[in-house]
């Protein structure tokens, strides 16, 4: 990656993903993740077509850099956050951060939540960057046995915040 791209990199724009990304998201999942974590292609079709799922990339040149995929439907109270990958030359710039704030903002759930590898260091400091806490352990969730761990971040005080500030509008303003 050029110096000059590298410095582009927080201005590129965060955009949906759609079915015609099938296979660029392809390429980015044999980038991103291990090939036992990998999903196959049946998965990658469902993330991109499925209509509970908000999806989210970063194109560069053609070809995704970043993508992200949450799951807005309520499960233990929370939506989920199943995919989040970042080619390895694009990461430490800020992409990882800023596609998950998209996400939270996009999927618009009382809380979230998301299991990452006990061993993913990388992935568990942005998680604790961006305000999430463990919650939960999934023993042995992991291809090779390894505990997921379960992160969440609660957005319920902010939702009802918003909401009842809305509703001091209506009674003021009618
Ligand atoms: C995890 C991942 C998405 C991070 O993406 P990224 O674009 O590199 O992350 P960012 O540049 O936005 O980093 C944001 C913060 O996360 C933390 N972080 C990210 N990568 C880190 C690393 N390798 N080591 C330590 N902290 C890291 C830092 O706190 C960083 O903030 P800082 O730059 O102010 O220190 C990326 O490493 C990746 O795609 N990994 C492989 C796939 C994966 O594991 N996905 C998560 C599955 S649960």
């Amino acid at each position: 990656m050029s110096a000059q791209a590298q410095e582009q990199a927080n201005t590129l724009p965060i955009t949906p993903a759609s079915l015609g990304d099938l296979w660029r998201l392809r390429q980015l999942e044999k980038l991103t993740f291990s090939r036992e974590d990998a999903w196959p292609l049946v998965e990658l079709l469902f993330v991109l077509v499925s209509p509970h799922i908000v999806r989210l990339k970063v194109d560069y040149d053609n070809q995704m850099i970043a993508f992200v995929a949450g799951d807005t439907r309520l499960n233990q109270g929370a939506g989920w956050i199943i995919t989040l990958g970042v080619a390895p030359e694009w990461r430490l710039i800020g992409l990882g951060e800023r596609l998950l704030a998209a996400a939270e903002q996009a999927m618009h759930m009382p809380a979230i939540r998301l299991t990452v590898r006990a061993s993913n260091q990388a992935a568990i400091a942005l998680y604790q960057k961006a305000g999430y806490q463990q919650v939960g352990v999934s023993p042995r969730y992991y291809v090779g046995g390894e505990d997921g761990l379960i992160f969440e971040k609660r957005f319920l005080e902010s939702l009802v915040e918003h909401s009842s500030k809305q509703n001091e509008k209506k009674q003021i303003w009618g």
